[in-house]
């Protein structure tokens, strides 16, 4: 893992000797292999070897600025949580909750409005996306269609990080330009009122695997080209059948079996790699050099990848048929979570002069 190249002056925040991992995961719709490799994976196994304390969390109050539908929020919020636990992150080890039950989360994302310049917000780069996409049409208000939440998004991450003093924050490129934005107004904050916020660091990991997707574009869930890693629940096609419906559906090219085949141009090959062992990958390249059937290729890619997913499914499906488990999951979390959070709340409105006038018996 690489820190990106924003500063790390903490020197002037009173930076906890421990290092605090946090990340927050938006809950819309169901993931897929790309999500799981990119994502998902390489978090639990980052914190499953190392002893630094780690928040993972629901964005849920972000999943709402883009998408009006109850059930979506409410289903993907459930799936996205099972997903997780399923995939073997540890509710013990990582304080896992759902951003909705801090209030004190969208509470302290209204203090930091007040220390956060609009001009800085005008510069962000999914706002001003919207906004370019509504120049570009004749007779459009630039701002149409935009909500104050999204305008505001990146202040309300600010708040999920600033309010547990996170040092590291692992995010996609994409989510870059947002952690820089927390630490302007955590600095803001601090020299205007009191050192309160350690500015955080994005964490960008450069090595992780981006998977091709079915038509051999990126796998992603706007180009309809996943694979997905759980299937959606269907009683008439299993959720293991999907998987291998979808694997047979990968693109190749009309060469015949036995004809030597080119591994590193092959979406095949490149998503046997994240999950083979090195010799595995070895030997594979090998069959793909003497020449091996598609058919065969694929189904040799399907059996390695089911051979790691099966088990989480399974205990996925368990936990999406019994809510319960879930929930009290996500209580025990959210408990965890409140411990910090109305500590540093408290500290934040004293800092900026509200408290009570005096003390009653
Ligand atoms: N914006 C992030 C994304 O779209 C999700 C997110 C919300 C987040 N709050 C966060 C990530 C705080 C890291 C830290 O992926």
């Amino acid at each position: 893992m690489t820190s990106n190249s924003t500063s790390n002056n903490q020197t002037s925040t009173e930076a906890p000797a421990v290092k605090r991992v946090l990340t927050g995961i938006k809950p819309t719709g169901t993931l897929h292999l790309g999500n799981y490799v990119g994502a998902i994976r390489p978090a639990i196994q980052a914190i499953q070897n190392s002893d630094d304390e780690a928040f993972f969390f629901l964005a849920d109050y972000h999943g709402i600025i883009g998408c009006y539908d109850p059930t979506i929020i409410h289903e993907s919020t459930k799936a996205i949580a099972a997903t997780w636990i399923a995939c073997g992150l540890d509710p013990e080890r990582v304080t896992f909750y759902r951003q909705s039950d801090v209030p004190e989360i969208p509470e302290l994302a209204w203090v930091l409005n007040c220390s956060c310049a609009k001009g800085l917000m005008n510069r962000a780069h999914a706002y001003k996306a919207a906004v370019d996409i509504n120049m570009e049409k004749e007779d459009v208000d630039p701002d149409q269609g935009i909500n104050m939440g999204l305008f505001g998004y990146p202040v309300l991450m600010a708040a999920d990080i600033l309010m547990f003093n996170a040092t590291h924050v692992p995010v996609g490129r994409d989510q870059i330009q947002h952690i820089e934005m927390a630490r302007d107004i955590a600095g803001t904050f601090n020299h205007r009122y009191k050192t309160l916020f350690t500015l955080p660091s994005a964490v960008v990991d450069d090595d992780i695997p981006l998977l091709t997707g079915l038509d051999g574009r990126k796998m992603s869930k706007s180009y309809g080209n996943t694979i997905p890693l759980f299937g959606d629940t269907n009683p008439q096609v299993s959720a293991e059948k999907q998987m291998q419906k979808a694997i047979m559906k990968i693109v190749t090219n009309s060469q015949l079996p036995d004809e030597p085949k080119d591994p590193d141009d092959s979406a095949i090959f490149e998503i046997y790699k994240a999950f083979a062992t090195p010799e595995e990958i070895a030997d594979m390249r090998e069959q793909f050099a003497t020449g091996i059937g598609w058919g065969d290729a694929k189904k040799a890619l399907f059996n390695k990848i089911n051979d790691e997913i099966a088990p989480f499914r399974e205990r996925y499906q368990e936990l999406m048929a019994n809510p319960k488990e879930l929930e009290e999951i996500l209580q025990m979390g959210a408990e965890k979570a409140r411990r910090h959070s109305r500590k540093q709340l408290d500290k934040t409105r004293r800092a900026i002069g509200i408290k009570p006038l005096a003390k009653l018996k």
